[in-house]
């Protein structure tokens, strides 16, 4: 971490079903810090969910929302960030999180995040024919990206509880060397 580096916030990346939000907003309380989810803001920022935005615009205008919250969480202190998982496939935002946040990337296998995901309908890059080989491929793809994240976390077999205990662990270690 160069000397530059500040920690005021927290930041969880990685891919969908790996816990971002219910870590995140776990996290948020112990810290007493806030929590914020960017698909939450892009909902807010846009007026609609993100399935019509996906439908409506595409999904390059969402990608545009979501570097735009990012962009604007900068200025902010004592938050924890629940990212979308498409987020840090983008090097523009993961940079950005890194001027203000710790970065912790947290990971499941594909055969893990397809349990934690398959009973829900509201993440449009699922609703193929075959979300299980998507769910491969997309991992496959972004796990370059992930592993910026300045930790990594894997949250396999582990309660959502115990995952957090970790997370607030690095956290402190990190802002203590700073
Ligand atoms: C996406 C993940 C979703 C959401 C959108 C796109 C992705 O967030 O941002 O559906 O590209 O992986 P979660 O990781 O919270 O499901």
């Amino acid at each position: 971490m160069s000397d530059a580096r500040t920690i005021h916030n927290l930041a969880l990346v990685g891919f969908m079903g790996t816990g971002k939000s219910a870590v995140g907003r776990l996290a948020a309380q112990y810290l007493q810090f806030t929590f914020v989810d960017t698909d939450e803001l892009i909902e807010k920022e846009a007026g609609k969910s993100i399935s019509e935005i996906f439908a409506q615009e595409g999904e390059a205008a969402f990608r545009q929302y979501e570097r735009d919250v990012i962009n604007a969480l900068s200025a902010q202190r004592g938050l924890v960030i629940a990212t979308g998982g498409g987020a840090a496939a983008d090097p523009a935002n993961l940079a950005s999180l890194k001027t203000h946040a710790l970065v912790i990337g947290l990971w499941a296998s594909p055969e893990t995040i397809w349990k934690r995901v398959r009973s829900q309908t509201h993440r449009p890059l699922l609703q193929t024919p075959d979300p299980q080989a998507r769910i491969r491929e997309l991992l496959e793809a972004r796990a370059p990206a992930y592993r910026q994240a300045d930790l990594q976390i894997l949250t396999e077999y582990r309660s959502p509880k115990d995952v957090v205990q970790h997370v607030l662990h690095l956290f402190h270690e990190a802002r203590k060397l700073k």
